[in-house]
Order: structure tokens, then C-alpha cells, then sequence
């Protein structure tokens, strides 16, 4: 979603937004700009589509003479994409120009007031009634900046991360943020803002993360930091570890396709974390918690609600407790009935997803306990959990995720495993059994991986697919439920995810002549029943195909993938890799843009 990064230093301003914002570009958008100080005046520049278009416009960006500036890459919420809604936006007399990231969901009433006050707008967009309202306040008091940012920030509602910059104050760039993150880098005599580290790995690893209700004035090489009281505070300078090459494609077309094989890493990081002496220790919980919860409710979107469905099979199966799962924008919407010891886990990679981060705080107001599995270090959802454990599959940068969806229920299986043990559900000798399995799951990921032309290769025969059905029982369900979400993303072409015994209950009726029917046959009890499923589609014309680690008819299936065996509790892990890299090569034949999937956004920071 949208990205925003600024600069204040010695540096060309212009080239290290530009650069930044290319580092962003994961996050989707459909315009972009910048505004530059230059002397006395703001350079703004903005256009729609790729960045491309907006460097072609700014023309020799060697001759820019600027050393302050701000941009943004914006995903359209309010108004259509075009260059009058695109970012950066400004007051009437262009005193003031802002990026912001979020919504403010009262924008409409504050406009129509500040009409009645004779300001004009020129967009449909709720940033620009950010400019004028913040114009508004700054006539109001005097020019104090912190006031007037102050009072701003008590009568929107809604979610912001802002970067401003006023003609007058011209060494100096203001932030503030709700809801929406915004991370302050600093070296020697520079400053960066941005939403998300790899903008500005490049520069610099000392990084301070703005929170909510906090605002800061930013001078080159210095942050200073303020509450909402206009107090202000001392924060604490953060490193981070995380290489640059991780944000690179280093030779591979795609990061969609770096990241489905980085996945033997990610997931064996993830386990090696967690993991001493071949037991699971997790620092953040003690035991006599574990043993307390009597129910567990996990919130997600997304891929990281399907990690969510798969955990319900294992923590049932592994752990005997009951587990609700539930979309977290449907969560925050409903009259949930939490008892004292439900433990909500909320699964996020980005740690940014406003409706996850919501679903949290509406859970931690109803007094329970709260646990967070997220990739992103530092991030507003793994800020507001009481305990939160990190996947370590390192930045994702394709919008459809795979590495840390694998991370995601690695650590999942990890999390059920420790609570069966601890809760006595398991004995040693199957705690190191499903350990063993566990650890063998980056190499037979490893050895799907090797399996991709193949792979490849039957991918290019479903090109002209309109419809693809993908049914399963169980944990299959999760499993299908996840490879038609990233067929969906990435190559476009309509897939349905089914319970396999769900289909003839109205949706066989689409099966026609040549229908692809996806079967994911990995859990021994129901593969027969799955099976059957299959061939009452057969029987109505549909193709056939089966991905399975167990011996059934291949002359009944059209096309067959195999996949190592494992647990059944765990065969999500590999039963999702063909699923992935067809997607995958799907997307490629059919020339879309693979990491930035149209309409879609990595980082879903509104509702
Ligand atoms: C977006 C992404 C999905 C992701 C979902 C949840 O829709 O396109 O790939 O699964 O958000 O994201 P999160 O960062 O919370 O895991």
C-alpha cells in the first residue's frame, strides 16, 4: 500500500526519494510524486502509473539542485488513480505540502467545513484535506507547527503516517503517525524517513520506529521527538541486521520466484530459532500460561488466514483444544464471545495489516491474551501483542507471499507441538518424532524444488484455463484454500477452493468439459473420499489433477504431481510448493506483472 519515504542531508535529495521509493514499490501502488525544496520554492512532481513514468518526467535528475524532499508511491483509496489525486499534496498558497499513508475516515465532514471556510480543493483525495486542514490550524496558532500538527491529529479519526514539509521551516521535515508505520533512519549528517527498512537499508541500519500519537521534527542527521502533548521524549535508536542482498532479485526473474526458493531457508531458519538442544523453547511463554488456555482463536488475512486454517487441524488434532479461525476484518465486525482463557493468535507478515492490527486490539480489550507470529521485526502488530514470536524468512518483497507463508506454519506446527507436550498430550517419543519431521521439512521442500520444470512445463498447458477448481478435506482444504488465492494473485485466472465433499452441493454444476479439477489427496483418512470427489467431476468432463504423496490410480488423474511424505499434520509445508510455482509460471506465460499483481498491495494498511 502506499510508501512513503523523505530526505534531508547533503546528498541529492531527489535520487535518494527516487531510489527509496523503487525499494517501496512491493507495497503496490498506481501513481507517484515528490516534492523538492528548492530555494524558495516546493518542486512537485507527480504521475500516474509506474515509477518510470514519474522519472521520465523529472527529466536529468543530476540537475536537480535539492538536498530536502518527500515522496510517495499512492494506492489508490479515495479518488481514482491519476495525477491530480497522486501525492505529494498542498495547501491553496503551497506553503505546505504532505505524503500520507492511510485513510482518514472523517476527511468528508472536515472538507465540507473547511469549503464553508472558503478553502478550494483540487482533488478527490482525503490527503489534500490533510494540507488545508493542517493550513487551517497553522493560521490558527500562530505558526507553531507542533500545535498545529497537534490539533490535527485530535480531530481526524482514521489511520496516518504523514510527512510534511513548510516553506518557512526550510531545514526542517515534520512526521506523525497513527496506525500506520514510519520508520526514521539517521547516518552523520542525513536523515530518511520511510515506511518499511529496505528504502533506506541502503544509507543507513539506525533506525528509530515512530509510534502511534508520536510526532517528530526531522533536521539533517537529528530527530526530535515529541508526544502528543508536545512533550518531548528520548526513543530508542534501533539496529537492523537484515543484508541488502535480501531486498535484491540476485539473478532470479522474479523475487516471486527468489522467494519460493528461499523457502528451504526460511523455513529452516524459523526452526533453528526456536529450537535448543532438540527441544521448542519459545522465551516469551511459561508453561503454567500454556497450560491455562482452554480455547484459541486465530485472526488473520489473507494467506496468513489459511496458515490459520491448516493450525486449526494441528492444534486439534495435536493439542485437543477447541480453535475458532476467523478472517480479522470479519473478527473485528462480529459479537465474539471470549472466555478469560482464550489465547487469540493473530498471523501476519508484515506486521502492518490494519484489520489484523485491529482484530488485536479489539481482542487485548476484551482482556485476553494476545500472541503475535510475524515477520516483520519491529512492526505495529508485533508492538501490540503480549508475546510475539518472529518467523525469520527475512524481507518478502512479491506481493503474493510464499516464504513467509511457509515460516508462518512451520512456527505454527512448532507453537502446537509445545503446547501438546506441555499439556501432555504427546509423549517424549512423539515429541521427537514430530520434531524429527519437522526438521526434515526444508530438505523434501528442497527436493519439490528440483521438480520445477516439470512443474513448469504442465503449467503451460493450463494457459487458456478460464476456470480451475481445487478441492480437498481437512488439512487439504487448507491446502487448496491457499493455492487458489495464489493462482488468483498472480496469474488471474478464476480458481475456486472447495471442501471436497462441499462441491456437490451446488458448485459442481460449473464442472464442464475440460474444467480443471485440482485435487490435494495428502491426508490418509479422507484420500479415498477426496478421490471420489474427483471423479464424480471426471464423470461431468472435468481434467483431472492430483497432488499427492500417497499411491493412488495415476491413470485416472490426468496429470499427477508427487510430493515427499511427511506427517500428514504437515504436508501443507510441501503439498503448496507445486501450487506456488505453477502459479507462479502461469503468471510469467501469460506476461503479468508477477510481483506487483494488479489491484493488490502487500502491506493492506486500510480497512
Ligand atoms: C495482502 C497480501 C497477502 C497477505 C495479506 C495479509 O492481501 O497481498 O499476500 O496474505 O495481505 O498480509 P500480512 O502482512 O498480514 O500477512
Amino acid at each position: 500500500m502506499c510508501g512513503i519515504v523523505g530526505y534531508i542531508g547533503n546528498k541529492n535529495a531527489c535520487k535518494i526519494l527516487l531510489e527509496g521509493l523503487s525499494r517501496l514499490e512491493y507495497r503496490g501502488y498506481d501513481s507517484a510524486g515528490i516534492a523538492l525544496r528548492e530555494k524558495e520554492k516546493f518542486n512537485i512532481i507527480k504521475a500516474k502509473g509506474k515509477l518510470e513514468n514519474l522519472i521520465k518526467k523529472i527529466g536529468n535528475i543530476d540537475e536537480i539542485k535539492s538536498n530536502c524532499g518527500i515522496g510517495h508511491t499512492r494506492w489508490a483509496t479515495h479518488g481514482k488513480p491519476s495525477e491530480n489525486n497522486a501525492h505529494p499534496h498542498n495547501s491553496q498558497d503551497g506553503n505546505i505540502v504532505v505524503v500520507h499513508n492511510g485513510i482518514i475516515e472523517n476527511y468528508l465532514e472536515i472538507k465540507t467545513n473547511l469549503i464553508k471556510k472558503g478553502y478550494k480543493f483540487y482533488s478527490q483525495t482525503d490527503t489534500e484535506v490533510i494540507a488545508k486542514l493542517l493550513d487551517y490550524y497553522l493560521k490558527e496558532s500562530n505558526n507553531d507547527i507542533l500545535e498545529a500538527i497537534n490539533k490535527f491529529m485530535l480531530r481526524v479519526t482514521g489511520s496516518y503516517a504523514l510527512a510534511i514539509m513548510i516553506k518557512s521551516r526550510k531545514s526542517e521535515i515534520y512526521v506523525a503517525k497513527k496506525d500506520s508505520p514510519l520508520i526514521i533512519g539517521v547516518n552523520k549528517d542525513e536523515t530518511f524517513i520511510a515506511s518499511d527498512v529496505p528504502a533506506i537499508l541502503k544509507h543507513t541500519r539506525n533506525v528509530y520506529y515512530l509510534e502511534n500519537n508520536e510526532m517528530a521534527k526531522i533536521i539533517a542527521g537529528k530527530v526530535i521527538f515529541y508526544n502528543s502533548y508536545k512533550t518531548q521524549i528520548q526513543k530508542e535508536l534501533c539496529h537492523i541486521s537484515m543484508s541488502l542482498s535480501s531486498a535484491e532479485k540476485n539473478g532470479y526473474e522474479h523475487f516471486m520466484l527468489k522467494e519460493i526458493h528461499e523457502q528451504p531457508l526460511s523455513v529452516k531458519s524459523t526452526i533453528n530459532s526456536y529450537l535448543k538442544e532438540n527441544k521448542i523453547q519459545f522465551a516469551c511463554l511459561n508453561e503454567s500460561k500454556i497450560k491455562g488456555y482452554d480455547n484459541i482463536l486465530i485472526l488473520g488475512c489473507g494467506s496468513a488466514y489459511h496458515v490459520g486454517v491448516c493450525l486449526k487441524y494441528v492444534f486439534e488434532k495435536l493439542c485437543q483444544i477447541p480453535v475458532q479461525v476467523d478472517y480479522a476484518s470479519e473478527f473485528r465486525y462480529r459479537e465474539s464471545i471470549l472466555s478469560k482463557n482464550t489465547l487469540v493468535i493473530v498471523i501476519s507478515q508484515s506486521g502492518e495489516t490494519a484489520d489484523s492490527l485491529a482484530g488485536i486490539k479489539l481482542a487485548k480489550l476484551k482482556n485476553v491474551d494476545t500472541l503475535g507470529i510475524i515477520n516483520v521485526v519491529g512492526s505495529s502488530i508485533a508492538r501490540e501483542v503480549d508475546y510475539v514470536l518472529y518467523t525469520y524468512a527475512g524481507p518478502e518483497i512479491s506481493v503474493a507471499t510464499t516464504k513467509a507463508y511457509s515460516a508462518q506454519l512451520v512456527l505454527g506446527y512448532m507453537l502446537a507441538i509445545k503446547f501438546a507436550t506441555v499439556r501432555k498430550k504427546i509423549n517424549e517419543e512423539q515429541y521427537q518424532t514430530l520434531i524429527k519431521q519437522i526438521k526434515e521439512l526444508p530438505y523434501q521442500i528442497e527436493q519439490i524444488l528440483k521438480d520445477e520444470k516439470n512443474i513448469q512445463h504442465l503449467s503451460s498447458q493450463f494457459i487458456n484455463t478460464k476456470d480451475i477448481f481445487l478441492i480437498g478435506r481437512n488439512i487439504d482444504y487448507a491446502i487448496v484454500l491457499e493455492g487458489s488465492l495464489k493462482m488468483k494473485e498472480v496469474s488471474y485466472i478464476h480458481t475456486e477452493a472447495y471442501p471436497a465433499g462441499e462441491l456437490k452441493h451446488g458448485t459442481i454444476s460449473l464442472i464442464e468439459k475440460d474444467t480443471l479439477v485440482i485435487g490435494s489427496l495428502t491426508q490418509e483418512n479422507v484420500i479415498d473420499k477426496t478421490f471420489s470427489n474427483m471423479l464424480e467431476t471426471k464423470s461431468r468432463g472435468a481434467k483431472l489433477l492430483a497432488i499427492t504423496s500417497n499411491e493412488i490410480d495415476c491413470n485416472i488423474c490426468d496429470y499427477t504431481i508427487k510430493i515427499p511424505k511427511t506427517n500428514d499434520l504437515f504436508a501443507t509445508s510441501l503439498a503448496i510448493i507445486p501450487l506456488q510455482i505453477m502459479s507462479y509460471y502461469l503468471s510469467v506465460l501469460k506476461g503479468n506483472d508477477v510481483d506487483k499483481p494488479r489491484n493488490l498491495a502487500k502491506s493492506v494498511t486500510v480497512e
